[in-house]
This record gives structure tokens, sequence and C-alpha cells, in this order.
């Protein structure tokens, strides 16, 4: 019996210790983060660059309720027709270079410029839609940028007249307004900004072995100076001043793409990135809806030549336009209710 005891008592050590609530098994997870975190980028070889651009590939959040999700290009080109170029019907292989007077139409016609009817706009489960890396490789530094595709980015709702923000309609009396201020839209509200296909990046870069940094270029260059930019791996996370990118599974950033539009954000929140002429406001929706896991389906290329792209890359060396032309372009707001479809990948 005393044997018997004494022979027992290490297997209770080992399954208290084991136990998730415990610190032994949290401090077994954080050397795990470590170990991965420090592998980094281990050669310079195609494998080696795969192996790195799936450890490192971010986790994308859509935001709650998306209704515009990601698709393969594959997918996208089977819904649309090339204009301005041949053949009509093309796939990732076959789509050609083309020149900026090629755009991609859809199938289905559009029966107004914020209509919403091709099935192809609602892209796919995120589980099964890639992502595309296209990486460089710079000596000591190594860059991975990751591209998204969306089959439709749906506008902005704004003003399309005068926008009254507290507006005061009588004379004031003292600095007051002795009548009631008026608040709100003259002129109705319209959605702006939609286009059909949708381009979206992040860029990794690794320096020598390790990770180095991660750059998020949010709409133009002002609010991705304030917002977005160049964010410094700190040894647990991505750092820009008081600005942090926190990892999911130790190595995958976690960023977010905005409701609609898909522009990729460090953090979530209602994000005001534009005011319009008339006082009205744009703002990007993010918050953490389902997790897009790029690593899981990621489709990795070498940068090449211009044009020099083969195979199912082929699709990277179009110039033309990924979406539909551009219809119904007030003068007024400097935007369309349809703009035209974006140009895609390398920049
Ligand atoms: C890259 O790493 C080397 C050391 O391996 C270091 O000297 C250099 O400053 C690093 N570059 C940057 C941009 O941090």
């Amino acid at each position: 019996m005393v044997v018997t005891g004494l022979w027992c008592l290490p297997l209770v050590i080992v399954i208290l210790h084991s136990s998730p609530s415990n610190g032994w098994y949290r401090s077994t997870k954080i050397r795990q983060c470590e170990n991965r975190r420090k592998t980094g980028l281990t050669g310079r070889s195609h494998a080696d660059i795969v192996t790195a651009a799936k450890l490192w590939a971010p986790v994308v959040r859509l935001a709650f309720g998306e209704e515009w999700k990601p698709s393969s290009v594959d997918y996208f080109l089977q819904h649309v027709n090339l204009r301005g170029g041949s053949p009509t019907s093309v796939t990732p292989s076959t789509l050609p270079t083309c020149n900026s007077n090629c755009y991609l139409e859809t199938k289905t016609h559009l029966s107004c410029p914020s209509c919403r009817e091709p099935a192809v706009f609602k892209g796919q489960d995120p589980a099964s839609a890639p992502a595309y890396a296209i990486y460089e490789d710079k000596g000591s530094v190594v860059e991975i940028t990751y591209w998204f595709f969306f089959p439709y980015n749906r506008g902005k709702r704004a003003c399309g007249g005068l926008y009254l923000d507290n507006v005061c309609p009588c004379v004031k009396v003292w600095g007051h307004c002795p009548c009631p201020r008026i608040k709100g839209c003259a002129g109705g509200y319209s959605t702006f900004g939609n286009h059909v296909g949708d381009w979206e990046h992040v860029k990794i870069k690794f320096n020598n072995t390790k990770i180095y940094s991660i750059y998020l270029s949010v709409h133009d260059s002002e609010i991705t100076k304030q917002y977005g930019g160049e964010f410094l791996w700190i040894g647990n996370e991505f750092r820009k001043g008081d600005r942090t990118i926190f990892t999911t599974d130790c190595t995958h950033p976690q960023v977010y793409a905005a409701k609609g539009s898909h522009g990729i954000w460090p953090n979530t929140g209602d994000h005001v990135y534009k005011k319009l002429f008339n006082g009205d406001k744009l703002k990007d929706l993010c918050s953490a809806g389902t997790a897009w896991k790029t690593a899981d389906n990621l489709k990795v290329i070498k940068m090449a030549a211009k044009g020099q792209f083969t195979g199912e890359f082929s699709f990277l060396n179009f110039l033309g336009r990924w979406g539909n032309r551009e219809q119904n372009c007030p003068k007024i707001i400097g935007h369309c209710v349809l703009e035209n479809g974006p140009g895609g990948p390398p920049k």
C-alpha cells in the first residue's frame, strides 16, 4: 500500500500542474509563443518565405453583419466579362495584361448605380476565400504584401445636398438662437463611393531573420500618418506611439476591415476619416466579427518584373480596372454613386 501511494504521488502532481488554470501551463504557452515568434524567417528560399508568410499572416476581422465578404479572384472572374480587351471570358491565368482602358464588368446588369443585385457581390465564406501574398527579397529586408480581394465595396451613406449641423435659421440675439435650430440633411441621402472589385493590403517586413514591422495604409496619406503607418515589432505586439496591433495565436496580427468598404484599421471603433464640404462625415465602422484567418488559405508568390507573372498568378499582370465603369457622379459631391473599379496589385 505504501509503495502504491508513493507511486501515485508524481502522477497527482503532474495532473495538478497540467491544469489550464495553472501557472506552469501558462508559462509553457508563453514559451511556445516566444519560440514561434523568434522563428521569424529562417532563410531566403521560396519555401522559407512561404512558411514565414503563413506564420505571420494577418487575421482580418470582418465587421459584425458584414454583407460584402471576400472572395478568390477565380470566383469573381467567373461572374464578370472583360471589356476593352479580349477574351471576354477570363480566368486568373488568362486575364490579359491589357491596359488602363480595360475593365471587368458584372455579367448581371446593374439596374441602378447603387443596386446590389449581382450575387457575386456577397463574396464567399471567408473560410474558403484565399488571400494573396507577394514577397520581395531586398537583401537583409524581406517584404511580404498581403492582398485581400472583395467583389464589392459598399460606399457610404452621405447627404447629397446641404447638411445642417445645428444651424440657427434666424437672426441671433446676443449670440443666442431664439428659434429652433435645424439639424440634418436637406436634399436627401445617397450611398456614394460604391464600386465593383475591391483590393486591400497590408505589408509585413522582416529584417534578417526577425519580424520587424507591419504597415497599414488607411485611405489617404494624412489618415495613414495619424492612424495607420508602420507599427514596429516590440517583442510580443506591433506598436506605433501609443497604438498597438495585437497578435492572435502568437504571431498573427489582428486587423479590422471596415464594414462594407473594407479599409484595414488597427483597432475597432467608428473611425471618422473625412468631413464633406457640407459638414457631413464619412465613417469606417470596425468591429470584431468573423475572423478571416488568411494563413489557412494563402497563395504566396515572389514579385515578378512588370508583366512577368505566370500561371494562376497571371492576373497580377492586369493593368485594367477590377470593376464596372462609374455612373452617376454629381459634380457638387466630388464622388460618384458608382465609382470606377480600382486598379489591382501589385503596387
Ligand atoms: C536590421 O538588423 C541589423 C542587425 O541584424 C541591424 O543592424 C539593423 O539596424 C536592422 N535594421 C533595422 C531597420 O532595424
